[in-house]
């Protein structure tokens, strides 16, 4: 079972996709991480992020990066993510991998921008996970304070707005829900309330 899991920053998406993995037993791949990584490679090599040849080096080169999760974490890795994020040929790189890691036996849960329209049209469930842009930012401010970086509610705001209109007007695999996935707002839920419904769809999809 492939289980596809998209939407903007802060949606909730990670978290529901992480919970589903754990509930199913399945292997869960935040792809978002590939495209963090990806930029904290060229950062860490003082290269501009509009570099397309050398984010096409850094994205082949990942697998050989050591995967430091807390250095990809922080709000200025999400907004250069979203900068190599565009360059088509950066996201060419990645596909394989995404797909190699979705078509492992038994299956897996991804979770992205584009896993339902891009990575995996064949995914058993799609859900693309919304919520307010104000909610978001809320979820976002407490997480980055719980974290130790001190910013303010609009600021995060201004971030979260600029990242969902990058990533929804790219020429290559915008932000965008599939015409077969199950729309999911979690601006009026808690994560129990979010993960019974994600449930419920996984399920009626299977
Ligand atoms: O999900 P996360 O906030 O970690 O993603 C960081 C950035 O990576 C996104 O804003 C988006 O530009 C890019 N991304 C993408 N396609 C994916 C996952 C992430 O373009 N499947």
């Amino acid at each position: 079972m492939i289980i596809a899991i998209d939407g903007p920053a802060a949606s909730g998406k990670g978290t529901l996709a992480r919970k589903l993995a754990a509930r199913f037993g399945l292997p869960h791949l935040d792809t978002g991480l590939l495209y963090r990584a990806t930029a904290r490679a060229l950062l860490d090599a003082d290269q501009p992020l509009d570099n397309a040849a050398a984010a096409v080096a850094a994205a082949r080169g990942l697998a050989l990066t050591e995967f430091e999760e807390q250095r990809l974490r922080g709000r200025e890795m999400g907004e250069a993510a979203s900068v190599v994020a565009a360059i088509p040929a950066v996201r060419e790189t990645l596909v394989e991998a995404q797909r190699r890691f979705a078509r492992r036996i038994g299956g897996a849960v991804l979770d992205g921008r584009d896993i339902g329209t891009v990575i995996c049209p064949e995914a058993d469930a799609k859900i693309f996970v919304t919520a307010s842009p104000q909610m978001r930012a809320q979820r976002r401010a407490l997480e980055l304070a719980r974290s130790g970086e001190d910013v303010s509610f609009n600021e995060v705001l201004a971030d979260i707005l600029r990242r969902d209109e990058r990533d929804s007007s790219r020429a290559v695999a915008p932000l965008r829900a599939a015409p077969d996935a199950a729309l999911l707002d979690t601006t009026a839920l808690d994560i129990a309330g979010a993960f019974t419904a994600a449930l419920a769809l996984v399920e009626a999809a299977r």
